[in-house]
């Protein structure tokens, strides 16, 4: 059996090194007599490459190709990904991802063709980089009802988080330290404002909850705006900050979808998640809580995802895998200010006495945090739950106080 790979960036040479190296097992898996590259796509050069002689820079040489049984998607981005997929599937090949603005953006679209011509879109390597998850959603995990799932879905946020918190390291450093190591892009604006996690969260929350989330309707938030001030005071309160993509079921037809940036205790799953790793905790009845581990991202790591994709292409070629993803609704994901949720709050205030009086008055209970060295107007504390709309208005009533940080606690 023949393939093709669309983009020959890390994902892509990662591929076809991983075929090439593990060629003799991959095509005993396969149940095919042979698995080979035919082409690889890129508009690129790419001289004494081992793979120089199978380079194109025609989409439609592949595409008109009757050989080419499954093509893999590399090359990231919407467009032309999203043509080049589409064509694909309508032309009766089945295609493997692992690109996760794509899956999020029009899953359900291409799925749906893939229905229609009765061929394969799989997208293991789409979340979690070489972490089994779609897969183990859609199939381990298929006797369960779903009704939460969150995670640590970014690893380059993860990294700068995590020097933020154990060597002090400010935001700009920890984020000239992840591109020097290569984790986060040179523009690292997807990674560090969690429009990655978002998408990330979208594709989980369509394999749990079979509905399509559109990334426009997930409140966002990245961790641009975290300070070692923050990290201190988190510290005092026992736990750790993390971007955690998070989504759950409501009703039958409700849920909700958010990524921020939010307070985990020290001690639960997700708070001992560091560096580049990803953790991924799916909530199932059976199952209680179950969580997936590993590197979120990497030439090898993602490559293996892409490749176990393609086996179970050319082992399916006349059978197609469904994933009871349907298109979304209008209104489906709820508002994210009428989530209950409690809020860490660090604030300044020219009278601490009569700010913490009125914010009991308010509130009840606050649990106020403590740091070293902290100035005298400086206060941090932490809410009780409560709708984030009317935890919010709470905190406008309450005079002279100016909130400098606001942080959603989670209880994962
Ligand atoms: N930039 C992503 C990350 C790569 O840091 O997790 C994998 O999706």
């Amino acid at each position: 059996m023949y393939i093709a790979i669309m983009g020959y960036g890390t994902v892509g040479s990662g591929v076809a090194e991983v075929i090439s190296n593990n060629h003799d097992s991959i095509v005993k898996k396969s149940s095919q007599a042979e698995l080979e590259v035919k082409y690889i796509l890129d508009l690129r050069d790419f001289p004494g490459d081992v793979n120089e002689s199978k380079m194109v820079k025609d989409f439609n040489i592949i595409l008109n190709d009757p050989e080419v049984k499954v093509v893999v998607e590399t090359m990231g981005g919407l467009h032309p990904a999203y043509e080049f997929v589409s064509s694909c599937l309508k032309a009766g090949k089945s295609v493997v991802t692992s690109n996760k603005e794509l899956v999020a953006a029009k899953g359900d679209e291409l799925l749906a063709i893939a229905k229609e011509k009765n061929a394969n879109f799989l997208f293991e390597a789409s979340v979690g980089g070489g972490i089994p998850i779609i897969r183990p959603i859609s199939q381990c995990l298929a006797a369960n009802r779903i009704d939460e799932i969150a995670g640590i879905l970014n690893g380059t946020t993860n990294f700068i988080l995590t020097m933020m918190i154990d060597k002090n390291m400010s935001f700009e450093d920890a984020l000239k330290l992840a591109q020097d190591n290569g984790y986060a892009e040179k523009d690292p604006t997807a990674d560090v404002e969690g429009h990655d996690a978002c998408r990330k969260i979208c594709i989980l929350a369509a394999l749990c909850f079979g509905k399509h989330v559109y990334p426009d309707a997930v409140y966002t938030e990245g961790i641009t705006k975290i300070t070692l001030t923050d990290v201190e005071y988190v510290r005092s309160w026992g736990g750790v900050i993390k971007l955690i993509g998070r989504a759950k079921r409501l009703s039958e037809d409700k849920i909700s979808a958010i990524v921020s940036p939010a307070l985990v205790k020290n001690g639960s799953q997700l708070a001992s998640v560091n560096d580049v790793f990803n953790a991924i905790l799916v909530r199932g009845d059976a199952t209680g809580d179950v969580v997936f581990y590993g590197k979120g991202a990497g030439k090898l790591p993602t490559a293996s995802a892409v490749v176990a994709d393609v086996i179970d292409c050319a082992r399916n070629i006349e059978k197609r895998k469904d994933f009871g993803w349907e298109s979304g609704t209008e209104n489906y994901v709820v508002d994210y200010n009428e989530l209950e949720t409690a809020l860490y709050v660090r604030a300044k205030t020219d009278d601490k006495a009569n700010a913490v009086e009125a914010l009991k008055a308010v509130f009840g209970e606050i649990e106020i945090l403590s740091r070293e060295n902290a100035e005298a107007d400086e206060l941090a504390f932490v809410t009780p739950s409560g709708a984030e709309k009317e935890l919010n208005s709470k905190l406008e009533g309450v005079d002279k106080l100016s909130v400098l940080s606001k942080i959603r606690v989670v209880d994962y």
